[in-house]
This record gives C-alpha cells, structure tokens and sequence, in this order.
C-alpha cells in the first residue's frame, strides 16, 4: 500500500481539469507533487496555484518522457506515484478519420500512458516502498459510444494495459500496483482538446462540449473530486477507481449484450 503523505508523486496533464485535480488533492493529502503537460503557461499557473513543481512535456514523445523522470529524479531522488493521465477528446465518426487523426488521438492517449509505464515502471520497482501508478481512461472503455471511435480505441489500450499490469505485479509479488481511473461527466477543458495540437492538416476531428447538449443533465463532478476518488483508490489498492457509480446501469446493460451474444448458439 503506498503511503501519500511524504510520498513524491508525479501527475501528467497536470496542468488542468482532472490532472490538476488530482494534483491539488495531492498535495492535499502531503505529497510533493511534479505536475507535468505540454501547455506551458497553464502549467506555471497551475504549479503556482497548488504549490507543485512544473516540469514541461509532450507524452506523446518517450523521450520527452524519459526526460521528465530525469528531471523528478535529479530534483527528488525518487518517484513514488505516477499519474499517467493527460488526454484529448476530440471526436469524429470513423468513417471520416484521417489516419494522421487515428495517429494524433492514438500518440497522446495510448502511447502517453505507455511511455509513463514504461519510463516509470523500473523507477517505482527500485523503491523499497514499491509505488503506485494510476492510468486514466474513461467511461467509454465500459460502453463505447458513437463519434468516439479513436477516444475508444486508445481507452480501451489503457483499460487493458493497466489490468494486465496489475495482474502481473500481483503475481511477481511486487510491490508496485496500479489502478485504472475511468471518470464519467468531469468539469474540464476536454472540451477544447485541439487547442494541443499543432498544424494538422486535414482532419475530421471536432471539439464537442457534451455539457451542452443531453449529457448536460447528468452529473458533473469537480475535478478535485475526481481527486478525492483517486487518492481512495490508491490508498485502499483499488483496481479501479469510479467516479460515477450511478453509471452501473448503463454498463450492465452493455454487459448484458455481450452475455447473449454468448449465450445464442451452443458449442460447435
Ligand atoms: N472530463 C471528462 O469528463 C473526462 C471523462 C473521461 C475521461 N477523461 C480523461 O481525463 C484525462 C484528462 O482530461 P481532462 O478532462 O482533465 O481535460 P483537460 O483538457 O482539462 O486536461 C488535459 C490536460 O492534458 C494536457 N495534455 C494534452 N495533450 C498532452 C500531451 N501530448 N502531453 C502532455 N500533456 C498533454 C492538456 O494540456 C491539459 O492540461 C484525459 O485522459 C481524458 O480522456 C475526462
């Protein structure tokens, strides 16, 4: 079980909306905490705010990444909580993507969270203590929607990799674990995702504010909130950590699809 408070905790996306939630909540609970994104002066702001370290960089880039544990280490001497959690949401039907839109979504979601493991991994295996690292998803890898084709893609990658992460840890007997965050409804600025991208040429991809249109009506949870879900989880080795467990349903009912395809023909 790894201990916040004294603990040095590293959040990607830190900059805004969940990221620097989690970060306040963080520092909150007594950990010095790196906050790391590609938005350079959100992310002073920010650092400023909640009285955590800036470091700037694009988790699209492994060595940009490699780069940033360097940078926790040098100043820290080590890392003991890794957030891998900066993301994008722009959306498009899959029909009309682009495969430098597939590549876009799939550099900064997936491979984001791949380079954090990978860069971070053996750094929380040298501890003592172990370590624990949180990958953010989403709801969509419980029940994916249309328009969210790419987004879906790279949080089910992010589902999958932290359950086969997980399972392996337990089974080494180590003391670093991990745990999938998937937020539902969360007051951020993923509505203007693509204000993180550069020239993209031509691209299907759109900016949706979802608060605007049914989705308004549901739940919206403060990003610090988001936070308080988080730190639970890590204090308490939780695989998963849920922000909207009144969403139970609406994944059951997914779940239920998959049961009768199942259950249609017997054995051949
Ligand atoms: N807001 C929600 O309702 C919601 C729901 C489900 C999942 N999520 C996930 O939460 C995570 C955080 O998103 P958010 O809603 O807080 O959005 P946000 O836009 O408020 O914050 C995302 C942060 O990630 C940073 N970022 C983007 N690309 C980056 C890159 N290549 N390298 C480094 N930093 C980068 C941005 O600059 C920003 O500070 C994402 O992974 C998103 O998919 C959000």
């Amino acid at each position: 079980m790894t201990e916040i408070k004294g603990s040095v905790a590293v959040v990607t996306g830190g900059a805004s909306g969940i990221g620097l939630g989690i970060a306040t909540q963080l520092v909150a609970e007594g950990a010095t905490v790196v906050i790391a994104d590609v938005e350079a002066a959100a992310l002073e702001r920010a650092a400023q705010q909640i009285g955590a370290t800036a470091i700037a960089v694009d988790v699209s880039d492994p060595a940009g990444v490699e780069a940033l544990a360097a940078a926790v280490i040098d100043t820290f001497g080590r890392v003991d909580i890794v957030v891998n959690n900066a993301g994008i949401g722009p959306q498009a039907p899959i029909s009309e993507l682009t495969l430098a839109d597939w590549r876009f979504v799939i550099d900064v979601n997936l491979y984001g969270v791949i380079h954090g493991v990978h860069t971070f991994l053996p750094l929380l295996e040298a501890n003592e203590e172990g370590g624990h690292i949180v990958n953010t998803g989403s709801m969509a890898s419980f029940d994916p929607q249309p328009g969210l084709g790419a987004y879906a893609v790279t949080k089910f990658g992010v589902a999958a990799l932290t359950e086969v992460l997980r399972k392996e840890l337990k089974e080494s007997g180590s003391r670093v674990s991990a745990t999938y965050l998937a937020p539902g409804t969360v007051r951020t600025n993923i509505k203007d995702s693509l204000r993180n991208r550069g020239d993209a040429g031509a691209s299907a991809l759109f900016d949706v504010d979802i608060s605007q249109g049914p989705a308004g009506e549901l739940r919206w949870q403060d990003p610090v909130d988001t936070g308080r879900v988080v730190t639970r989880a890590i204090r308490n080795d939780d695989a998963y950590a849920i922000t909207h467990p009144e969403w139970w349903e609406m994944v059951e009912e997914h779940n239920e699809t998959v049961e009768r395809a199942f259950m249609k023909y017997p054995p051949l």
